[in-house]
């Protein structure tokens, strides 16, 4: 009782301090907030994108602007999810070089399933991050891995939402242990790179909830990260850095999450509705953003009281950081130590996924022959922001050759002198271009293998490894093509040679896999003995693989995700972009109009819904290689007295005893999946992922009680009916798996009562894709800078002019599409008309541009074409003399007007149904008109002549503009 008063006491004094600093914390805060001008809240709430980077640290992501007049000073971010990511070079110290840790990527964390240590990598990119004077890490990143071919799928964590959150929240809680902030990104739905900053993802609500914000808000509840970073792409119609119900009604009203939160590196098209929506910090930070939210106040169309929230957020951050609070830079992180915690995570992590007839370890003697360009050009994490600069990288031929392995020297030089070949022709196109850095170097074709070259190493060694890998990263997905998903047919021939020629002379081969994510395993899945995941595992990975290899580690990494039989049989592959060829214009905040409204780029159906990964293939009992949660090891474990241990109100702990019965020291992992009751007209997955436990080093004999706990809510499925999360009443099946196809055994759990939690926030629907109209022309270019949100809208390159109608919803074609309720794009840019041969400004309608602009059109499929302007013999350049266009026939049409012609034919071949309106708005009276209705006539298409009301060749004013658009209307009906 004693003890007990006095364990209170010191809670009570410890909470009343952390009080007291909060409110001296909230006090200087709104202190700042009084004092700061407006000038200086909105450069406050904007970031710099330098890359020259502050004075300590020579190339930040960004860095929030100081107030220097108040006393506040910048505070910098970097990158990123595999560790710390900065320039090696430090301002004023030339000679210097400045490292940090490379550590492995998420993916491979993810399979440790291990608290631990992802605590313990996180704790080191704190250290590091404070020797370096970082404030923020702009890590983890936890999106969902939806799709094999997802591009970031390296630095993500899993297809699993408790999987991915979980690991975040260590990695976080590791990070914030040393002081600095955690930055969990890209909320929300960023399983996709393919015009990433275009695509719209549409989603139901439940799936949503439960598969995409699911491992954020885990993270959340259970590490309080400092920021959030909304993600680049849309979200059911909203962009997510405006998505007011995203950013504030879920992340801050129902989550109860206090931190801050920036937009993804770019620049939003809408500074305004970002800002009101709770997105705090624009970063990387235009300055014309700080102009914007300037003259929005000025305006009203942004209120001061969303400017003033904002930027106590951002405050709240900076004054808490490390830099604002007086710790300086030593520049001598612990490398040494940290590469230690590098390694040993790799060797947590890497999966053993097939070992048959005892092929790993590999034998104690002989020579073993390693096969592969990949055992040499190794990738110890992905491309991108999540790539580190580090010290050095073991590839696997290192890694193999300091374990003590003894490799074939003949088969090594053969490779080494190979590559040096390749390498230099290669030299020319890897050099360090955007390009390049986004995307990776290029990498030489695999060697050429003589079979008697391999006969007589099956002869003199007593084992093969062959290496195969893929790289991937930001901005581009990966493809299914051979060398990606697919095999090339090189490897394919090598990985069957070495087979071939081993399997003959009764020897081993395996083959290790350095890679983020899934590929095609069918073409040598049945003829390895033994395969490896050894993921992208960081600078130390070849250490850790040959550990795995030798048999000096017990493998105990498990898939984050599952490895399906073909790419076909992935859920999300009917609505995954393939074959895509890159554009840079797709990455910029305009994606043209033919990207945006295509499917998979634009925009991304998960018609899949919940059923992502091993929710699809374990409950509709689909057959895989190898499921979720799998991973062998060299030993093997018993499970038995499973139970449940403890029952409160809100949690269940579940333990089981696992030892192990095998002959060498190893770690098991406990996977808990609940299966709920079964609700009529509502669907559960079979099994969900609701807790994990991996014991400790078990020694021959030794065994460990596993304890598992799972609040009750969890077990909840969410209702899209009710808006609320529920757990019905009745029976639940906890099964302990060692994967989830796997089930060692099962406890029942008896809910007397339903559980619900109601949510607040309302999430848009998924948009159906709308009716598109594409209006052809010159007709809006004097608003350009005013075109509402949900007028797509992107080439604005026409000059400006003056015009009478000064609100853009007033014009004729932002009337005209809310009367049909379509989607508009208008492309324009090519400087003039699109149906005479020169357009104003000297473009010319046979040109690159106009012809571009037609063949967009054509593939946006539109419901409705209008193609604005008309026939003019000036512009037409052509002498019709005499000829009446009242009489021209069709021939006379395509020898006067061809790029007219030759538009309509394109335009009627490719895009039959859609409905055609030949506008035509000014300078055309009395013959010329007759003459363009006369053209229009001869394909079939509506012509509405404007002329009387568009006031000649000026524009229309108000009250014209509805004219055109009621005589528009009628022309359609
Ligand atoms: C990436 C972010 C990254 C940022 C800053 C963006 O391109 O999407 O994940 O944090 O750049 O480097």
């Amino acid at each position: 009782m004693k003890k007990f008063t006095l364990l209170t006491v010191i809670l009570l004094l410890f909470a009343a301090k952390g009080q007291a600093r909060d409110n001296v914390l909230e006090t200087r805060i709104e202190k700042a907030v009084r004092a700061m001008t407006l000038e200086e809240k909105a450069s406050l709430l904007v970031g710099v994108w330098e890359e020259g980077g502050p004075s300590n640290i020579i190339s930040s992501a960004g860095r929030t602007h100081a107030v220097e007049r108040l006393g506040i000073g910048m505070t910098t971010m970097n990158d990123g999810p595999t560790g710390l990511r900065m320039d090696t070079l430090r301002k004023g110290y030339p000679d210097e070089r400045y490292y940090c840790t490379g550590f492995p990527s998420a993916c491979l964390l993810a399979a440790t399933w291990d608290d631990d240590i992802v605590t313990r990598v996180g704790e080191c990119i704190g250290d590091e991050m404070n020797a370096y004077g970082c404030d923020l890490l702009l890590a983890p990143s936890l999106n969902i891995q939806r799709n094999p071919l997802c591009g970031r799928n390296f630095e993500y964590y899993s297809e699993d939402p408790y999987l991915a959150g979980h690991t975040a929240a260590r990695m976080v809680l590791g990070m914030q242990s040393r002081g600095v902030g955690a930055t969990i990104k890209h909320f929300a739905v960023n399983s996709q790179q393919t015009a990433r900053v275009a695509n719209d993802a549409r989603l139901s609500e439940r799936a949503l909830r439960e598969i995409y914000l699911r491992n954020f808000e885990i993270a959340v509840r259970e590490s309080d990260p400092v920021a959030v970073m909304s993600s680049l792409n849309w979200v059911n119609g909203t962009r997510s850095a405006a998505s007011e119900s995203l950013l504030t009604g879920v992340l801050r009203d129902e989550w109860g999450w206090k931190g801050v939160v920036m937009t993804d590196w770019f620049d939003p098209e809408n500074t305004g509705a970002c800002l009101r929506s709770g997105n705090d910090l624009f970063m990387g930070g235009n300055p014309r953003q700080v102009e914007d939210i300037i003259k929005g106040v000025g305006d009203g169309s942004i209120a001061m009281s969303d400017v003033d929230r904002n930027v106590r957020n951002v405050l709240r951050y900076i004054f808490r950081s490390p830099s604002q609070n007086g710790l300086e830079p030593t520049y001598a992180p612990d490398l040494a130590s940290d590469a230690e915690v590098a390694l040993e995570a790799a060797r947590e992590g890497i999966v053993l996924l097939k070992n048959e007839g005892g092929a790993l370890p590999l034998p104690e003697d002989g020579q073993v022959a390693v096969f592969g360009v990949s055992s040499y050009i190794w990738y110890a994490n992905g491309t991108g922001s999540a790539d580190v600069n580090k010290p050095h990288v073991v590839t696997l031929m290192d890694g193999l050759k300091s374990a003590g392995i003894s490799v074939h020297p003949t088969v090594d030089e053969y490779y080494r002198s190979y590559l040096g070949s390749e390498q230099v022709q290669l030299r020319e196109t890897n050099t360090n271009t955007w390009r390049n850095w986004f995307f990776g170097f290029k990498r030489p074709f695999e060697a050429r293998l003589n079979p008697w070259f391999l006969d007589l190493r099956a002869s003199d060694c007593s084992a093969a490894v062959v290496c195969i890998s893929r790289n991937a990263g930001e901005s581009l997905d990966r493809d299914y093509v051979k060398g990606d998903f697919l095999l090339t047919d090189e490897e394919e021939s090598m990985i069957g040679a070495v087979c071939d020629a081993f399997h003959a002379k009764g020897k081993k081969v395996t083959v290790v896999l350095n890679m983020g994510s899934q590929i095609d395993v069918r073409p040598f899945k049945d003829k390895a003995d033994a395969i490896v995941l050894a993921w992208q595992p960081g600078q130390e990975g070849g250490r850790a693989v040959a550990d795995v290899l030798k048999g000096d580690v017990n493998p105990s990494g498990k898939l984050p995700a599952t490895w399906a039989l073909s790419y076909e049989d992935y859920p999300s592959s009917a609505n995954f972009p393939v074959h895509y060829k890159f554009s840079w214009e797709d990455v910029k905040p305009y994606a043209p109009a033919s990207t945006r409204h295509t499917r998979n780029l634009g925009y991304t159906l998960y018609e899949e819904d919940i059923w992502v990964g091993y929710r699809w293939f374990n409950t509709r009992h689909k057959e895989v290689v190898w499921p979720f949660g799998h991973g062998l090891s060299y030993t093997t474990f018993d499970w038995s007295d499973a139970k449940v241990a403890k029952k409160t109100a809100d949690q269940v702990t579940v333990s089981v005893t696992v030892t192990n019965t095998g002959s060498r020291p190893g770690k098991d992992v406990v996977q808990l999946y609940s299966t709920a009751p079964r609700t009529e007209g509502f669907e559960t997955p079979l099994r969900e992922l609701r807790a994990y436990a991996k014991t400790p080093l078990l020694q021959p004999g030794q065994s460990a009680v596993m304890q598992l706990k799972v609040p009750l809510g969890d077990l909840a499925s969410f209702h899209e009916d009710s808006r609320c999360w529920i757990a019905p009443s009745g029976t639940y099946t906890l099964s302990l798996a060692s994967s989830v196809e796997d089930v060692r055994c099962t406890v029942d759990l008896t809910l007397k009562k339903l559980v619900t939690r109601p949510v607040k926030a309302s999430l848009a629907a998924p948009v159906e894709p709308k009716p598109t109209a594409v209006v052809l022309g010159d007709s809006y270019s004097t608003f350009a800078e005013q075109i509402p949100e949900g007028y797509r809208c992107w080439y604005f390159t026409s000059p400006k002019e003056g015009n009478d109608v000064k609100e853009v919803r007033q014009t004729w074609w932002c009337q005209l599409c809310d009367s049909l309720g379509v989607d508009l794009v208008l492309n324009s840019s090519y400087g003039g008309s699109p149906v005479c041969n020169t357009g104003y400004h000297g473009a010319d309608a046979t040109s690159f541009s106009f012809v571009t602009r037609v063949e967009e059109c054509i593939a946006l499929h539109p419901d409705y074409l209008f193609v604005m302007g008309g026939i003019n013999d000036s512009w037409a350049g052509v002498s019709v003399g005499e000829l009446k266009y009242s009489d021209w026939t069709e021939e006379d049409l395509r020898s006067f007007l061809p790029a007219f012609c030759r538009m309509l034919d394109r335009i009627k071949a490719e895009i039959p149904d859609c409905k055609v309106i030949n506008i035509v708005t000014t300078g055309l009276s009395g013959e010329i008109a007759e003459g363009q209705a006369q053209a229009c006539r001869h394909y079939g298409i509506k012509c509405v002549s404007l002329h009387d009301i568009s006031k000649g060749l000026g524009h229309p004013d108000a009250a014209g503009m509805k004219a055109i658009c009621s005589q528009v209307l009628e022309a359609i009906r």
